[in-house]
């Protein structure tokens, strides 16, 4: 059997890992990859936006089933260019996968069919003056979101109005975020905790993963810019069993129901950012793609095959699945370059032992590269280091452990993942 994963974070390495412990053996080929990917598998130069050369590999190569890791190629229609050649690939069509391609509407669809998330209303570029009437009326703090993708950064939480309209004004005009600011969303500030909920959905049945949270935030105690995700752990102690229930009968349930009655049934994998809120869960957003750091905690709890799952995924049969209950914990810390998320230098030589693996703990690499024999960096994030134990703060001591032994010049790292959770076990604890 040939696999092909779809490009080269850590996100990817995870996914890539996951699939190597299928009991099926599976060649693995990984676009473009990275060089912790290649330890797997075979890193194909490709990159994840050229769908029609990726397409053209798959059929050369008779590859069995493809994976997606990232937003972009999904929003731009690889699905469906895979599907009509009849090729299995794990994601939503393009048409899905405007849940997160595009903010307008995925919040039209959530009003339209009842689902829980923030009063909000949209504006395009020729509304600029109802947008700065709209933001005054509302008052501060305030959401203003780039519809559009935009790497994650499209969304800016704003403590006061005339803030609140600078950003609006910048995004309808272009000069953040570009066409993805052609129209934009602006949305009640809602008060309460995230959290990240993933199912596996065939278009009508779904089995979710173990929930989680991310750090998004660069500094310790959850302050300074946003970054793509500084570290992870799961499974995440907001979501209690009944939380868990309410956010599939209320959010996950109905998205699936909708989006087979608007003609766009969901295959994939559905991420829905949550905020728990004091009036139950709501939908902060959705993404069409496994988290980035999320995906390198709920994928080592993972106890089934992931190969089967996706099969099945494909094929539509998840119906059947009941997934095998996890164990312990999970916990992720990231590895950065000093510097990021703004400027950083690239190149610094990575020391320690980034390949070892084992059941328990795993390094995950994103921005590496081998130059002269040696892995440097070449990213913002670098690495991350997972691991699993009896329960979070267990696991993170062993990330932690594992995060000491590697280093490289001005790496950073937060040392206060996972503190919402401990906090939240203490409290339980009393
Ligand atoms: N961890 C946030 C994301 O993947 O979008």
């Amino acid at each position: 059997m040939r696999i092909l994963i779809i490009g080269s974070g850590g996100r990817e390495h995870a996914l890539t890992w996951a699939l190597a412990r299928s009991t099926h053996a599976a060649e693995l080929y990984i676009a473009p990859g990275n060089p912790g990917t290649s330890l797997l598998g075979i890193n194909v130069d490709i990159a994840v936006g050229d769908i029609d050369t990726l397409l053209r590999f798959a059929q050369e190569h008779q590859i069995d089933l493809t994976v997606v890791g990232p937003e972009q190629p999904l929003v731009d229609g690889i699905v469906d260019a895979f599907q009509a050649e009849g090729l299995a690939i794990v994601g939503p069509t393009a048409a899905a996968a405007q849940l997160e391609g595009s903010k307008a509407f995925s919040k039209a669809f959530m009003a339209k069919h009842g689902i829980p998330t923030a009063a909000y209303a949209t504006f395009g570029r020729d509304q600029h003056d109802e947008a700065m009437a709209y933001i005054a009326e509302q008052g501060a703090p305030i959401v203003v979101k780039a519809s559009g993708l935009a790497a994650g950064k499209g969304a800016v939480v704003c403590t006061a109005v005339d803030d609140a309209q600078a950003t609006a004004s910048g995004m309808l005009r272009g000069d953040a975020f570009g066409a993805a600011g052609e129209h934009i969303v602006v949305e009640a500030f809602m008060e309460g905790e995230e959290a990240s909920l993933f199912a596996l959905c065939d278009g009508t049945d779904y089995v979710l993963l173990a929930p989680a949270q991310d750090h998004k935030r660069v500094g310790e105690g959850d302050t300074g810019l946003n970054t793509g995700g500084m570290g992870a752990y799961a499974p995440a102690p907001v979501m209690t069993p009944g939380l868990i229930d309410e956010a599939c009968r209320t959010i996950v349930e109905p998205t699936l129901a909708g989006m087979r009655a608007e003609g766009s049934p969901y295959t994939g994998i559905l991420y829905v950012g949550l905020m728990i809120t004091s009036e139950g869960p709501k939908v902060v957003e959705y993404n069409c793609r496994f988290g980035d750091p999320e995906t390198q905690v709920v994928l080592p709890l993972l106890k089934d095959d992931l190969i089967d799952l996706f099969f099945k995924l494909t094929q539509g049969q998840l119906r059947d699945v009941t997934l095998t209950p996890t164990e312990g914990a999970a916990a992720c810390v990231v590895l950065a370059s000093g510097g990021y998320p703004a400027a950083y230098e690239k190149g610094k030589t990575i020391t320690g032992d980034v390949d070892s693996v084992s059941d328990e703990v795993m390094v995950f690499q994103a921005g590496t590269k081998q130059h002269n024999g040696h892995l440097v960096t070449a990213g913002g994030r670098v690495l991350a280091v997972s691991a699993i134990g009896g329960d979070i703060p267990a696991a993170l001591d062993r990330a932690y452990g594992r995060l000491g032994e590697i280093s490289f010049g001005d790496a950073y790292y937060r040392r206060d993942i996972g503190w919402r959770a401990i906090e939240r076990l203490n409290t339980a604890d009393r």
